[in-house]
């Protein structure tokens, strides 16, 4: 045989075992294989550990010239973005992968944006086809069906991200009642001059509308207070989520020196329990009485109670077609069309994740050029608690259900007017120019959010 003709043959033996690895590794899982483990196999194929873990496991290509700037960059900016590692082993163990999980997986494969296109150059088997995107979004649904069931929504918005509000979550009413008294009453303070309700108002939207809040003796604080409103929904409280559950967060106040200021629980427990007719109306409910732990269940059990279910967009949601205009709609739709359910997802449209603020563009570093004042601790988010420094500027996202009542908005309460928060959100986590129409479409939408209180609207007593 010719030199040449062996060199031909060479390569049309060459391309022939390419195509059979291409379509072995980009071939679609076995559809016997039950909707996790074909999940799992796609993404495993895809590579998503690769660029979204703490220890991504290099490819063989890493060392080749050029590759490996590439892939750095790929890596740092991927498990910036997004740990994978919580859904791979939720998926593994047949559990719930978190609600944000699912959501910005989804809105990835609808768009088609992972794996990125220069993976799959050099990693040809990475390829997302579409018979894999299918079985990826199943599993998404079967996830969502499985675990975060959603009776109230209409057929059409079953798999909706977001979900309405319950008209009622469980809850003890006989401690709930004790738990409202508590939450008004200013005995839980130093100097008997501040309750729950001065910075959490029932009447002015679960907040104080203030930059900061103004706690004993006028001192202030140095973040901004957020709704107790729909707290309930939130995986951990506080911004930086340092208490799990809201029990815990309601022992946090009282003792705090610029909010409430006591020195301790005993402090309280001594000027309640010398009002008899509290102690026994709540010896009724605890007969143990009176304690740190009995007082915040009782006020837990509360904030279980400040539910808003029924704004026009639940109404939406629950199949009632002209509670929203055609522009609260588009509104709706550029919301999620610019990832804004993911992050803000779930019942409470957030409060499920901690997330970087200015995964886009440097919020901080703007913000310091505009004002005088420096980082503030406060700043830190997340990272104050595990001193990871993944975790640095990430906050727990706040809810976005009665938006419209809760201004201002941010950790550092610097904006003041929703549309502002909204254009800062595209630009800072998004990534998107917003034009001005498109701003004022979501913020119709989103003031589509105030739901009720005990049947009526909420309002917000501070616009009056
Ligand atoms: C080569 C590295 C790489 C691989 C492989 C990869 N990603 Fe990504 N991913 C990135 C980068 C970089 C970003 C950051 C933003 C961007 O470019 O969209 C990102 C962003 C994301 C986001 C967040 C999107 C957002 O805008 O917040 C999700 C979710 C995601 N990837 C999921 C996946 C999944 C699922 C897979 C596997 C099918 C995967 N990625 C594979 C690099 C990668
Ligand atoms: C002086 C004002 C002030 C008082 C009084 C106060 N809070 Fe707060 N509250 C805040 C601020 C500010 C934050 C945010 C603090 C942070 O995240 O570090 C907060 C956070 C919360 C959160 C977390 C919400 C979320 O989305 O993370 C809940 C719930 C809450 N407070 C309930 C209460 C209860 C219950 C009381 C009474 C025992 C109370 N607060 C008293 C100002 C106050
Ligand atoms: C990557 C996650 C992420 C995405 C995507 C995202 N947000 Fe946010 N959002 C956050 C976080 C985190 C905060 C809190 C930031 C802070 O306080 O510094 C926030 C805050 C907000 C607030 C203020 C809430 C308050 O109570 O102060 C509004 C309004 C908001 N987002 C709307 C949007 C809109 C509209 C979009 C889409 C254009 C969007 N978000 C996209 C994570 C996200």
């Amino acid at each position: 045989m010719k030199k040449s003709s062996k060199l031909i043959l060479a390569a049309a033996g060459l391309v022939a075992l390419g195509a059979v690895v291409y379509r072995a590794v980009n071939v679609a899982p076995d559809a016997d294989l039950d909707a996790g483990q074909q999940m799992m196999a796609i993404m495993t194929d895809g590579g998503c550990a690769d660029c979204h873990s703490a220890n991504p496991k290099l490819p063989f290509y890493a060392n080749w010239p050029g590759a490996k700037t590439l892939i750095k960059n790929d890596v740092d900016k991927g498990y910036r973005h997004f740990d994978v590692e919580p859904m791979l082993s939720a998926i593994a163990n047949r559990q719930a992968v978190s609600e944000v999980d699912l959501a910005k997986v989804e809105k990835t494969l609808q768009d088609g944006s992972m794996s990125p296109a220069k993976y799959y150059l050099v990693h040809w088997g990475s390829q997302i086809t579409s018979a894999k995107k299918k079985m990826a979004l199943n599993f998404i649904r079967e996830n969502r069906e499985q675990f975060y069931p959603n009776p109230l929504a209409a057929a059409e918005f079953k798999n909706e991200a977001i979900r309405p509000i319950p008209d009622s979550v469980p809850h003890d009413a006989a401690k709930a009642a004790l738990g409202e008294a508590l939450y008004h009453d200013t005995r839980l303070s130093a100097d008997g001059t501040v309750s729950c309700a001065t910075c959490h108002g029932i009447n002015t939207g679960g907040v104080d509308n203030l930059k900061f809040s103004e706690g004993i003796g006028a001192q202030m604080g140095g973040i901004n207070a957020p709704t107790t409103y729909n707290a309930v929904f939130n995986f951990a409280q506080f911004w930086d989520g340092r208490a799990k559950t809201l029990a815990d967060q309601a022992a946090g106040p009282p003792l705090n020196p610029v909010e409430m200021g006591c020195s301790s629980f005993d402090e309280i427990v001594e000027r309640l329990g010398a009002d008899e007719d509290f102690a026994k109306r709540f010896r009724e409910a605890y007969p143990e009485g009176l304690s740190q732990a009995t007082i915040t269940d009782a006020i837990a059990q509360y904030e279980s109670t400040l539910l808003t279910p029924n704004s026009a967009f639940d109404r939406y949601l629950k199949g009632e077609e002209n509670a929203l205009t055609a522009e609260e709609i588009s509104g709706y739709e550029l919301f999620k069309d610019m990832k804004c359910a993911t992050c803000h997802a779930g019942v409470n449209m957030g409060g499920l994740s901690y997330e970087l603020m200015g995964q886009r563009q440097n919020y901080f570093a703007d913000r310091e050029m505009n004002t005088a004042s420096g980082l503030t601790d406060s700043d830190n988010g997340r990272w104050a608690q595990t001193k990871v420094e993944r975790d640095r500027y990430r906050f727990r996202t706040p809810g976005l259900r009665n938006i419209a009542l809760t201004w201002p908005y941010y950790h550092d309460g610097s904006v003041s007017t929703l549309e502002e928060a909204v254009e800062k959100m595209a630009n800072y986590q998004v990534g998107r120019t917003i034009t001005p129409e498109q701003t004022d479409l979501i913020t119709r939408f989103l003031n589509t959010l105030t739901g009720e209180y005990k049947g009526v609207k909420l309002t917000n007593d501070n616009t009056k």
